[in-house]
């Protein structure tokens, strides 16, 4: 694969071996730990993956989401976003999600297919909504509704809690993870598979 020299810094030395040089698991265990500090690290480029969705036209939709939770047990990921917004239409025609993280810092992608669940009104957005700041919770009291075209920018929303009727929790569930490592080395490409309570099936790609 050829990579733009603008993503590849060519004039510096290469970098000592990274411990997820050569060893699949520990791939996966670099992947699951940069989601996790994704979640906790506000500067991290795993905080705000790309998420895309199929709408009900069949053409694809993305856009930036902030990851709010990661369980690696589970491969779940947590994110919060209006009920009334396109992708949950896009969610309900199809209840999949892409996600893209690019960290430029680090030379990384890493991209995952998952399936999607929306929680409404039920304990895990009630958890979610209790842990929200005050001025998140407001963004969910905005009228009209989310992508509504009007005359004018709207008005910010100031109650609190009337949002909550808006609010959504989007658990991802992902079953395949790719890693792309641009390394001086050798890059480094890598797919998982989950298809069942097993360990993934792991595999080198040519990057
Ligand atoms: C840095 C950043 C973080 C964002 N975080 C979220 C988020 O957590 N949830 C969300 O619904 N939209 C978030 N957005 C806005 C979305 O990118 C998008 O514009 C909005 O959700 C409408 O998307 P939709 O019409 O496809 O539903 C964020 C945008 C930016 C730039």
């Amino acid at each position: 694969m050829k990579v733009p020299a603008s993503l590849v810094d060519v004039t510096s030395p290469p970098r000592p071996n990274l411990v997820h040089d050569d060893n699949l698991d520990d791939v996966l265990a670099e992947a699951f730990r940069l989601f996790a500090r994704g979640v906790a690290d506000r500067r991290s480029a795993f905080r705000t993956p790309s998420i895309a969705t199929i709408g009900p036209d069949n053409t694809p939709h993305i856009r930036t989401m902030v990851l709010r939770q990661f369980d690696p047990t589970t491969r779940r990921l947590l994110l919060h976003t209006d009920r009334r917004a396109g992708k949950l239409a896009d969610l309900a025609n199809v209840p999949r999600a892409a996600v893209h993280v690019y960290d430029a810092r680090a030379a990384l992608q890493v991209r995952l297919s998952a399936h999607v669940r929306v929680h409404t009104d039920d304990p895990v957005a009630q958890a979610a909504w209790a842990h929200g700041a005050a001025a998140s919770h407001v963004c969910y009291a905005i009228n009209p509704p989310p992508g509504t075209a009007v005359q004018a920018p709207p008005p910010a929303a100031t109650d609190q809690d009337a949002g909550f009727a808006n609010f959504a929790v989007l658990a991802l569930t992902f079953n395949t993870l790719e890693w792309l490592w641009l390394y001086h080395g050798g890059h480094r490409r890598a797919r998982f598979v989950w298809t069942a309570e097993a360990p993934p099936q792991a595999t080198w790609l040519v990057p």
